[in-house]
């Protein structure tokens, strides 16, 4: 039961795991790498916790999973001018359709806000990973670039 949500969410963060703001000249491409990484920090804790690496805590668990929730606005925000940097993974489409994209930023927060109640030990953490996982990903599949 468990293995299944990890191994998506474990996947998930390998490919996202190269540091790629590394070099990046433009300031606003910067900073929204830099709210990925910090969503990012947050849903690996989880992980090391669902897999044993860390000890469970229910309320550190449930407080990362509202950090997520709060920081997930910001996306909007730190995407909404369509700047570019060479570095940068993020696909055009972004902007031609940016409500869309707004919506998947949407259904993070919501997945997040879900989920958080619902942290008591590591099963009911795996699923809320796998809900919180699939909203990450559910964005990254359309709007970053997978190859880089
Ligand atoms: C609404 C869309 C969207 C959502 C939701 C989203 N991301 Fe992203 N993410 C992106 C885009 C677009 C990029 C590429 C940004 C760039 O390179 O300019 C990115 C890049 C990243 C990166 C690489 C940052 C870097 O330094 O280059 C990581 C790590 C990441 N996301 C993690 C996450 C995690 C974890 C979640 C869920 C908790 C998440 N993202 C949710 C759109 C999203």
């Amino acid at each position: 039961m468990i293995k299944r949500p990890l191994a998506t969410a474990t996947f998930l963060l390998a490919a996202a795991a190269a540091f790629a703001h590394q070099g990046v000249q433009n300031e606003a491409v910067k900073a929204r790498m830099h709210s990925m990484t910090l969503l990012d920090k947050d849903l690996k804790m989880l992980i090391s916790m669902a897999k044993g690496e860390l000890p469970m805590d229910a309320p550190a668990a449930q407080e990362a999973t509202y950090r997520i929730e709060t920081g997930t606005p910001d996306i909007t925000v730190l995407f909404k001018a369509p700047e570019n940097d060479p570095k940068s993974e993020a696909l055009p489409a972004i902007w031609d359709e940016f409500d869309r994209f707004a919506a998947l930023t949407r259904d993070l927060e919501q997945a997040a806000a879900t989920a958080a109640p619902t942290i008591q030990d590591r099963p009911t953490l795996a699923q809320a990973i796998a809900n919180i996982g699939g909203a990450c990903r559910a964005c990254h599949k359309r709007y970053r670039e997978q190859s880089k």
